[in-house]
């Protein structure tokens, strides 16, 4: 063996993007987050120095107004809020270094620092503009914030700032009949002095920075739209009442959150040093020798994509050295969505199923481009029972058992398939590079083509067979001490995406799975007791979850978010899709609670005038809130007749009944006209 100096450990700082204090952690919250909690596992498994910072998101008016809602101050808000988001990142694994908020007293001092460099450089430019502003609440509007029917499509009860049906984009008083969606008031127009960040002065700075490929192609040419259109100069405060920080020198403006959230990494890492004893200073100057990724979505790329390396230069600290969007999470092909039970917040999915499911097949959809991940709950079922718990699990627990019944679980003397261990452990480098590339989808088929080799080799050798011949006890020792090894190999590699099941399977080898100590196989080694590594997922659960979304989303009343760019999600299916479904007239011959949910009256229906048995279908239907049962009773009403039947956790729902409204009382079933009758074809 030639002894080669180790190269340097690489100082890696890590960000995911700070969730909102206003809401809940989603599974598209927990996507960002596995996806860097696994980059982060695997730079600390190669022997790097890597901190993972985050920190909730505390300022805006968003907050304010939940906060308001809920009767209680936006400290308490944020507060809650922000145990809740801790409870549940950890719940799913993540190892934050550190998780702050960036209502907090470094984040003042640091937004306070930046902005005063800003303006020392003649970096910020103060103007008065004019803005829809709400009467009654005092309170200037944010385009989000104001609603009203679009001036192209006329269609009501749109943002202000663009339309989900036409996509049209316009300014909030160019809506028809415009009103303040926290008041309901009519808003007016009012002046106001504003600062500004001036981001055109940046121009040739940025256009090198989108060129220098740091960035995904995909995302810089998204950038490139900007810089091609002409940067315009970026509005930093907003007026009070506002949630966030006063601006020094400016009474009664505050920063805008967007200009505090990103300075909330430095802070979080500020507060991580000032608890740890952690050098600060190399990690933010420039010329340094240390790394910064900030892991984020695909919707906020303009902010740390353009606005941030701005002002970090600005102010004279160091540039990202990448950022990394990854796509949205869409579940079984759609955005989620409350009404079908796929909107899952973190805090629901933990009560039902392992973290560690979900975090392997994020892993195996997870690739370095920007494309929408979607969890299809079958295949989630169907790849993570068949790869994890078929393939890699299956190595051990069928080796365990020889090894334990027959030699004490110890491990053969001699390694008697030195080759095929040594080429096992040879892959780790391709392996570790697609890790690093974020390429996890690869990494995932590699390690699992790895897993089908091994089960292979078991299979050719068949110990069970050995076992009960004579004079073959060597052989199924060498056979399972094999397997074991190779089962070692694996769970190293599979550390990154599963913390929980290797600390099990280090347990249950005796030793630490260090991906930089895989030199060679184990040999004459003890180990202890074999434990269930991880259980096939049951797909009741599953289902069981999805019910669970459905109850405790419903009445949630979200605030949209204050980012300027949310994107208009406009999804339409094809005349053909629509021609599929059979709309039918039913008569509803019974109805009634269903013992233990809260939402859900059972129905009867008959598709037919006689009211025959065979043209009765049962459904459940989520419109307890608004109708008593036997109000029900003998009225028509349409359902969807050729919607697959489907198991709810209170039974068996054979179609859909069609309603509209917005909930609670608010539920209104569709009543054709009386000289319908049941069976008829709605066209
Ligand atoms: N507070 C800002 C980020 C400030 S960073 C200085 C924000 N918060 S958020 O709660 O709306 O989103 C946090 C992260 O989750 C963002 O990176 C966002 O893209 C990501 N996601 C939110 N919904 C998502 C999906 N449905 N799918 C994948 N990621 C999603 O933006
Ligand atoms: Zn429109």
């Amino acid at each position: 063996m030639t002894l080669m100096a180790a190269p340097a450990p690489r100082k890696i700082l890590v960000t995911s993007a700070l969730p909102y204090a206003n809401g809940s952690l989603h599974l598209g919250h927990l996507l960002e987050q596995v996806q860097t909690d696994i980059w982060v596992r695997f730079q600390k498994s190669r022997g790097h120095h890597c901190i993972y910072i985050c920190a909730d998101d505390a300022h805006g008016t968003a907050i304010m107004l939940t906060a308001e809602k809920l009767g209680i101050s936006a400290q308490q808000q944020i507060d809650s809020i922000k145990q809740e988001h801790l409870r549940d990142s950890t719940g799913f694994l993540i190892g934050f270094d550190n998780f702050h908020t960036t209502h907090s007293e470094e984040n003042r001092f640091w937004c306070e620092a930046i902005y005063q460099r800003l303006k020392e450089n003649n970096h910020i430019a103060t103007r008065t503009i004019t803005q829809a502003f709400d009467p009654e609440k005092q309170l200037f509007l944010a385009d989000r914030f104001i609603k009203g029917t679009c001036p192209r499509c006329k269609t009501e009860d749109q943002y202000g700032d663009n339309c989900e049906a036409c996509g049209a984009t316009y300014s909030p008083m160019e809506l028809i009949n415009p009103v303040s969606a926290i008041s309901g008031a009519k808003p007016i127009e009012k002046e106001s002095t504003h600062l500004f960040f001036k981001l055109p002065e940046f121009e040739a700075m940025l256009k090198e920075w989108l060129n220098s490929n740091t960035l995904q192609p995909q995302v810089a040419n998204k950038l490139r739209e900007w810089t091609e259109a002409g940067l315009q100069e970026w509005d930093i405060s907003r007026d009070a009442p506002y949630f966030g920080f006063e601006i020094p020198g400016e009474p009664g403006k505050y920063f805008y959150v967007w200009l505090d959230a990103p300075i909330g990494y430095i802070a979080s890492f500020q507060h991580y040093c000032d608890r740890t004893g952690h050098d600060f200073e190399p990690y933010w100057t420039l010329g340094t020798d240390t790394e910064l990724y900030h892991f984020i979505g695909k919707d906020i790329i303009n902010f740390h994509g353009l606005f941030w390396p701005a002002m970090l230069q600005s102010a004279g600290l160091r540039a990202p050295t990448a950022v990394y969007a990854h796509g949205f999470l869409t579940v079984n092909g759609n955005k989620m969505s409350k009404s079908r039970g796929t909107f899952i917040k973190a805090s629901t999915y933990l009560e039902h199923l392992d973290a560690e499911y979900l975090r392997y097949y994020f892993a195996a959809k997870l690739s370095a481009s920007i494309d929408d991940i979607d969890l299809n709950l079958e295949d989630f079922i169907q790849r993570v029972n068949s790869d994890i718990v078929g393939k890699v699990v299956n190595i051990a627990s069928r080796c365990a058992g020889f090894l334990r019944n027959s030699f004490d679980s110890q491990l053969a003397p001699s390694c008697a398939e030195h080759a095929l261990v040594q080429d096992f452990i040879a892959k780790g480098s391709a392996i570790a590079e697609l890790y690093e590339q974020r390429e996890f989808n690869k990494a995932m088929r590699e390690i699992l083509a790895l897993a089908d080799k091994a089960n292979q080799y078991i299979d050719e050798k068949k110990p069970w067979v050995l076992a009960k011949q004579d004079g073959t006890e060597q052989q199924v020792h060498d056979v399972c001490s094999v397997g074991i090894n190779l089962f070692r190999v694996l769970m190293t590699y599979l550390k990154p995406v599963l913390p929980a099941m290797a600390e099990k399977a280090e347990t249950f080898l005796n030793c630490s799975l260090d991906w930089t100590a895989l030199e060679s196989p184990l040999t004459g080694h003890q180990l202890a007791t074999f434990v269930p590594l991880l259980t096939r997922i049951d797909s009741k659960k599953v289902e069981a979850l999805i019910e669970a979304s459905k109850d405790s989303q419903a009445a949630e009343v979200a605030l949209s978010n204050e980012t300027d760019n949310a994107p208009a999600q406009v999804s339409t299916i094809e005349f053909d899709d629509f021609a599929k479904i059979d709309l039918r007239i039913v008569e509803i011959i019974a109805a009634e609670h269903v013992e233990g949910a809260d939402k859900l009256l059972r129905l009867t229906l008959s598709l037919d005038a006689e009211g025959t048995p065979a043209g009765r279908r049962q459904v459940l239907a989520g419109i307890k809130s608004a109708y008593q049962p036997e109000d029900l009773v003998g009225k028509l009403t349409v359902m969807v007749a050729n919607l697959a039947p489907r198991k709810m956790r209170f039974g068996l729902s054979e179609g859909m009944v069609l309603a509209a409204g917005p909930g609670g009382k608010d539920i209104f079933l569709l009543e054709p006209h009386a000289g319908a009758t049941p069976g008829m074809q709605v066209k």
